[in-house]
């Protein structure tokens, strides 16, 4: 089988490897679709600090069984399937309490352990998920970013009557617009971005009311709204944005973080406690596949409108240069198998 391998920061090859077995409670999926996420170019960069090298990678991967570890039903043989990345050890203290995803032995498929840039991968029999029929192949491998919006909506219980601030039209903020909007009905969703042609796709994917803060400030530009964000979700992740959001929010507001920058914010207790601001952070997703596959069968979200590109998996140096280098055309960039 091929693989893309990162063999240390900064050297990517494609490498002819044996065709791997699936351990015991293991299947093996032969990979058709696989998404680039932001990730994936971070730990090529060397700029994970959670990666080993050599390392495949590619966490976000559609394909068939056509393997089975031990201990696995045969029958599972042929199933088109999803991979969920977040392996976890099933009894922590957060893996107790229906969180695998912060489990204290993570282990990341694609970051932690081999991917799925490559013909073949394995994965825990649990962790890969049927994809109905509604799905083409090609879309389905959009459901594990859908699954990051997921999980951080889960903990802010959007409204129809909130009004929502996202920061950030890249990958994550246009999933997180389509789930405010199309599963939790949420009336007002203003987008804030750099980039005009980043905007242009939040409104294709839901947004109500855009905003480019490159110029003008996003306190300026809602203070002539007269409008204050009940809800805002931070997928930009700079770390100066956290205190801005809190100064913005309306008294008894939710903030959702995503950010994984190691800078410190500079935020006030005042600017919370006197607002009782509500602070929630999330990272990866627990066990949210079905809930995305279900909602995607329905049509409540569109992973369509994110697909920007899609190309020869032994193009993917290309691909992620694209992908890393283009953001005004690019959203999502899959590579075929
Ligand atoms: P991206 O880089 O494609 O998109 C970020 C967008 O934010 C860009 O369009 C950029 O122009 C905009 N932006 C940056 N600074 C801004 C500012 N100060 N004001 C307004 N807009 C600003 O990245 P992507 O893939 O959408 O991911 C977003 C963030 O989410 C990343 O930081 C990533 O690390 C994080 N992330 C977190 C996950 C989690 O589970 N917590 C999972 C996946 C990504
Ligand atoms: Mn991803
Ligand atoms: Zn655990």
């Amino acid at each position: 089988m091929k693989s893309i391998v990162i063999e240390q920061p900064g050297k990517l090859v494609i490498e002819q490897r044996p065709l791997m077995e699936p351990a015991p409670g293991e299947v093996r999926v032969k990979v058709s679709y696989a998404g680039i996420c932001g990730s994936d170019v971070h730990i090529y960069h060397g700029h994970n600090p959670f990666a080993k090298y050599p390392r495949v990678i590619g966490h976000e991967f559609f394909g068939h069984i056509d393997c089975v570890g031990e201990g696995v039903d045969p029958a599972r043989i042929g199933e088109r399937v999803v991979v969920d990345p977040v392996v976890s050890c099933g009894h922590c203290y957060p893996c107790s309490i229906g969180r695998p995803n912060v489990c204290t032995t993570l282990q990341v498929i694609g970051v932690h352990r081999d991917g799925g840039f490559s013909d073949y991968a394995v994965a825990p029999a649990q962790n890969a998920y049927v994809v109905p029929a509604a799905i083409p192949d090609r879309l389905a491998s959009m459901v594990e970013p859908f699954t990051i919006a997921a999980n951080i909506t889960a903990f802010l219980q959007p409204t129809p009557q909130d009004i929502a601030l996202v920061y950030g039209a890249g990958p994550m903020g246009l999933t997180v617009i389509q789930v405010l909007k199309g599963v939790y009905g949420v009336q007002q969703v203003i987008v804030v971005d750099r980039i005009d042609e980043r905007l242009a796709m939040a409104r294709d994917n839901g947004a109500d009311l855009t905003l480019n803060n490159l110029q003008q400030s996003v306190a300026e530009q809602l203070a002539t709204q007269n409008c204050r964000p009940t809800l805002v979700i931070d997928a930009a992740c700079h770390p100066s944005i956290l205190q801005e959001a809190i100064n913005l929010a309306s008294p008894a507001a939710r903030i959702g973080m995503m950010g994984f920058s190691g800078e410190a914010s500079s935020i006030t207790q005042q600017s919370i406690t006197s607002k009782e601001i509500s602070l929630f952070s999330s990272r990866l997703n627990s066990h949210r596949f079905p809930q995305v596959i279900a909602w995607m069968s329905e049509g409540k979200i569109d992973a369509e409108k994110l697909v920007t590109h899609c190309m020869p998996a032994h193009q993917v140096e290309a691909a992620m240069l694209l992908f890393e280098k283009d953001q005004r055309a690019c959203c999502k960039v899959l590579l075929e198998f």
